[in-house]
């Protein structure tokens, strides 16, 4: 019977999954554990270290339940260890930065280091789970540091259970996952282990969402799933490039295409190019892999989605400076989002990074405003030179961003940058899918409300307050072109001709 969950990791993952399984499951105790004592601090805190929509209401129900909260977030990561019957590593696996692999593969020193304090401490037998996305393979490797470097005669069974949440939507994707792979060694024991696990998740997810697999396909997987993702954006990115050369609309492709259900048009939304903590790590994982199995065509046709995406980052710098008269030295220009998506605090590999960057070199001033980013994040992630760090500046509202402006350029998707018939279409959409309905909304959307309360942004008064010609770019495609034509704008989106852009002598 399974009565204590520890979670190694208080980020991204580990937060929220801690507090979803103590909320679903009452009668067991979660603790989440970081060695990152401010990090904990926040999670104790009413300002949580993160920003998703829900997870502050379901955190705060937890604590209401009277001498029955069973969440901890704690710095003492070798009693969490001794005390667990589960644990789940939720610890980061970045891109390794130096050495054999350096760009490319991922770095386990952060995992390596929580595998040996559990085969340290543990007394007792524990089952011992992958929940970050690591290196197929790694497993078994985690079952080889448990078994050398325990003390004692407990058994560890590692399992792999990646995590498919998306930033943003993590309290809903973990409410409601699309599928659970749990992946196990092929042994009575490790059946055993996955079934342990699956008992857990069986309190909220129904059973044949629920895949039992082996360790090095769950791993596969999860590297798999991501980068089938990333390469269907990389594919309607490159289908825009040709759309903007040859006056063909990109919006009419997705639609030809995307209504074959075999193609469907999920993930087909043209933009600047994809970002976040795991899309681009994880193709260059899969890369590293194809390449170190000595399956260099492999390589070469999944290294092409990670190429693809910077040349939509790139060629979009480039088509700002076509339109505006192939010179953006001294205009100011305002770039609305830097987060690498709506609804999140994360500029992890953000396409506002090289877009801002990309601008400040040709000499404009950028005027950068994020309902959710501080500045001192944006300054960290585009690192200008002494020189163009003058010229980057940071606003807390839409309006002084935007005032004064030759441009505004729209590169997060943020819901209080869309127009007013944009906004009403996506509230009908809503209605249509049922987003906020009963059977989504099990946890109050506190964060949603709080984006709602924002000051919707008045393009009206935004255009009024602009240098002409004044040049909208809608690097999320989100915009309508009608309705800044109405306002004499010029507008510029992704995967539509333009007729600023000097396509017949382009930039090179
Ligand atoms: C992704 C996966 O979706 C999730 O399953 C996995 O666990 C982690 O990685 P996340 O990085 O949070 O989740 O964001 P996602 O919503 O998938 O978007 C990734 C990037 O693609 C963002 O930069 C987004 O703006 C971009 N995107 C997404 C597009 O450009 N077009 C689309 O149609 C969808």
């Amino acid at each position: 019977m399974i009565q204590n969950i520890t979670c190694i990791g208080a980020g991204f993952v580990g937060g929220p999954l801690g507090a979803v399984i103590a909320y679903r499951c009452p009668n067991i105790s979660v603790t989440v554990v970081d060695k990152n004592a401010s990090r904990i601090d926040s999670w104790n805190s009413d300002a949580l270290p993160m920003y998703e929509p829900g997870l502050s209401d379901i955190i705060a129900e937890i604590r209401q339940r009277k001498n029955m909260c069973n969440l901890v977030f704690s710095c003492e990561i070798e009693k969490a260890i001794h005390e667990a019957d589960i644990i789940m590593l939720c610890i980061d696996t970045p891109t390794k930065k130096f050495g054999i692999g350096s760009g490319m593969a991922l770095d386990l020193g952060h995992i390596q280091a929580a595998v040996r304090t559990i085969a340290d401490v543990a007394t007792t037998d524990k089952i011992v789970v992958e929940k970050s996305t690591v290196p197929c393979g790694t497993a078994s490797r985690i079952q080889d540091l448990l078994v050398s470097g325990s003390k004692g005669n407990c058994k560890f069974e590692v399992l792999s259970n990646p995590e498919f949440l998306s930033e943003g939507t993590t309290v809903t994707d973990l409410l409601h996952p699309s599928r659970v792979l749990i992946g196990c060694q092929r042994t009575e024991t490790g059946r055993q282990a996955a079934e342990k696990l699956a008992e857990i998740y069986k309190r909220w997810t129904s059973p044949e969402l629920i895949i039992t697999m082996d360790q090095w396909s769950a791993e596969l997987s999860k590297l798999a799933s991501n980068a089938l993702l990333a390469q269907r954006i990389s594919s309607i990115n490159s289908l825009s490039a040709i759309c903007e050369a040859v006056d063909a609309n990109i919006d009419s492709v997705v639609e030809g295409c995307g209504s074959d259900p075999r193609i469907g048009n999920k993930m087909l939304h043209s933009g600047i190019g994809w970002g976040g903590s795991c899309f681009p790590k994880d193709v260059a994982a899969l890369v590293y892999l194809a390449r170190s199995l000595g399956l260099n065509t492999v390589a070469n046709y999944w290294n092409a989605v990670l190429e693809m995406n910077e040349d939509q980052q790139t060629r979009f710098v480039k088509r700002i400076l076509g339109c505006m008269q192939r010179c953006i030295n001294g205009k100011n220009i305002a770039v609305l989002g830097f987060s690498f998506k709506k609804d999140t605090s994360d500029t992890k590999h953000s396409p506002s990074i090289k877009l801002v960057r990309g601008l400040l070199v040709e000499g404009a001033t950028i005027c950068v405003y994020d309902p959710m980013v501080s500045e001192s994040q944006i300054r960290t992630d585009v690192s200008p030179s002494k020189d163009d760090s003058t010229r980057l500046r940071v606003f807390s509202t839409a309006d002084e961003a935007c005032a004064n402006a030759d441009a505004v350029v729209v590169a997060t998707e943020w819901d209080e940058f869309k127009t007013p018939e944009a906004l009403l279409a996506s509230h009908q959409v809503n209605l249509i899918n049922g987003v906020n309905g009963s059977e989504t909304n099990d946890v109050g959307m506190n964060g949603a409300h709080e984006i709602s309360a924002r000051k919707k942004v008045d393009w009206h008064s935004i255009v009024d307050n602009m240098k002409q010609p004044a040049f909208i770019f809608d690097g999320r495609n989100m915009l309508s072109s009608q309705y800044f034509e109405n306002l004499s704008c010029r507008y510029v989106g992704i995967g539509y001709s333009s007729r600023w852009d000097d396509v017949h002598y382009p930039l090179l």
